[in-house]
Formats: C-alpha cells, sequence, structure tokens
C-alpha cells in the first residue's frame, strides 16, 4: 500500500508492498532493499546508484562522526546522512550491499545493465577493495571515475583521486552505437554547488545515460535525485527509492525546477 503525500512529482511512503502501482517517475520514501524486494524481476532498463561508503566506521584519522577534527571540518559528509549514519561493521556493510545488488540484478531486463559506485579504501594500513560486493555477479567492466584533487592527510600512501563503477550487465546489454569509442577512465570533477553531502555530478550520470538505452532507469540510493534530472534530460524515465524524506523532498523540488538547495 502506498501514500501519495504530494501532487507535483509525486513522493510516495512505502509501506511494505508495492500494490498495483505504477511507480515510473516517482519518488519513493523508504528502504531500498524492501522496495527492490516489492518489485517485479526484469521491470527497469538501467540501474545507476551511489550507495553510503560506510565512511564514518573508519579506523583511521579521517572520517569520524561528530569529532569535528580539524581536517574535516569542512567535508559535509563527516556528520553522516540526514536519516542514516554511514557506520556499520564492515562484514555487515559488505553484506547488506551484496543483497542490494542481488535485487538490482533480479530486476534489470536481460538488454539492461546496473552502473554501480563505490570507493576503494584504505583500513587498517589495508586496502578494503570493494570488489567483494559485486563478486561472482555479472560484473563486465570497472569505469574508473577519476575526480580532480583533494588532500591526502595519511603519509602511508598516495593521494587517492579515483572511485570505481561496477558495470553489472544482463546478458544481451550494449552500448548504444559510438559509446564504446569512450575509454573506460572517466575525468569528471566532483559536484561541489549541490547541498547533499554525497551526490553525483550530473555529467558523469549524463555519460552513463547517454551510452545506454533503456527507457526506465532507477536509482535506489537517490540522495538528491541527480540520476533522475539526468534521465529527464536525456527523454527517459526514472524511479527514484531514497529513505529520507528530507532528501527526497530535496530531489522532488529539483526535478520540478523549484528552489532545492535550501531544503
Ligand atoms: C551517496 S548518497 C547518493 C547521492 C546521490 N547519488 C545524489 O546524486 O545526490 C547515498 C544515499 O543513500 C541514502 N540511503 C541510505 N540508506 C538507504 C536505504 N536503506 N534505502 C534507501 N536510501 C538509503 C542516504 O540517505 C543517501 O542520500
Amino acid at each position: 500500500m502506498l501514500a501519495a503525500v504530494t501532487e507535483k512529482t509525486p513522493i510516495v511512503q512505502f509501506n511494505n508492498h508495492l500494490d498495483h502501482f505504477d511507480f515510473t517517475n516517482c519518488i519513493i520514501q523508504g528502504d531500498c532493499l524492501a522496495v527492490m524486494r516489492s518489485m517485479p524481476s526484469k521491470s527497469v532498463d538501467v540501474i545507476i546508484t551511489s550507495p553510503p561508503y560506510n565512511l564514518l566506521n573508519s579506523s583511521g584519522n579521517g572520517l569520524k562522526k561528530n569529532t569535528h577534527v580539524g581536517k574535516w571540518v569542512n567535508a559535509a559528509i563527516k556528520d553522516g546522512y540526514r536519516e542514516y549514519d554511514d557506520n556499520m561493521p564492515y562484514p555487515e556493510y559488505v553484506e547488506w550491499q551484496r543483497e542490494c545488488v542481488t535485487e538490482m540484478v533480479r530486476l534489470i531486463r536481460d538488454d539492461g545493465a546496473i552502473f554501480y559506485n563505490n570507493k576503494n579504501r584504505v583500513q587498517r594500513g589495508l586496502l578494503q577493495d570493494r570488489r567483494e560486493i559485486v563478486a561472482g555477479f555479472p560484473l563486465r567492466q570497472i569505469i574508473t571515475w577519476k575526480r580532480s584533487g583533494a588532500i591526502n592527510f595519511n603519509a602511508g600512501y598516495f593521494l587517492p583521486v579515483t572511485e570505481q563503477i561496477y558495470m553489472i550487465c544482463g546478458p544481451a546489454f550494449k552500448l548504444v552505437k559510438g559509446a564504446n569509442k569512450l575509454t573506460d577512465v572517466w575525468e569528471v570533477k566532483q559536484e561541489m554547488k549541490n547541498p547533499h553531502p554525497a551526490p553525483f555530478p550530473e555529467d558523469l550520470i549524463d555519460r552513463i545515460v547517454s551510452s545506454t538505452s533503456g527507457s526506465i532507469i532507477l536509482d535506489p540510493f537517490a540522495g538528491s535525485g541527480t540520476t533522475a534530472v539526468s534521465a529527464i534530460k536525456h527523454d527517459r524515465n526514472f524511479i527514484l527509492i531514497e529513505q529520507s524524506m528530507v532528501y527526497c523532498e530535496m530531489a522532488r523540488k529539483r526535478i520540478d525546477g523549484e528552489d532545492w538547495r535550501n531544503v
């Protein structure tokens, strides 16, 4: 049962199942794993998403919730998200993300694809390679997203400026004509003008959307709704899922062309 709570782009609250509801071009407020489990198999074409990175579960001297250490005073993400603290024991995080990817794989059609963004990190001096999240799924390519520089406070390793976009594909997935000329290293500056603490840059998502042809694009960790903005720009449909009502409202205002930066 879903209850519509706005009249513009609908924000619908998820109450345990999706009952004969066309959720295309809607924002669904709820836990994405539960929502995805309620959606029919092979019902979307493309999934583009970036989950929380579990950044506040840090062994280092970087991000720690509410520590306000001088180094991270200006990093919005240091306090986590509005309604999610981004701080799970690592094995639990990997298990949760694998459950999410399992659902995503079930939801795409045979010619569909998932673009799953995550970021490697060093913990207790050793690389935590997020490939363990995608191991065993039909991974076809890892796109390297190179952001512009930052500051490295750890003398133990070089400044990391890359994130990964894991391209997990249905067996019949193909890029649109000409898109295979792009390389697998994408240099795109991080987004600076979005009040969400960890937004996609629009250019990054435009590159994915314009390289694919599917008409229904899902983002289960939707945040400020960048995936929908790009989908609309390219004349596609979207489905957003986001746990926080604050971010659902931010995404709705952004999609509907209202002032969204002050939500
Ligand atoms: C990295 S951000 C996504 C930002 C988005 N790509 C954008 O451009 O704004 C991850 C989002 O996942 C949301 N989130 C965390 N747990 C969730 C859950 N279980 N279900 C749905 N959304 C969740 C957080 O509130 C946060 O907005």
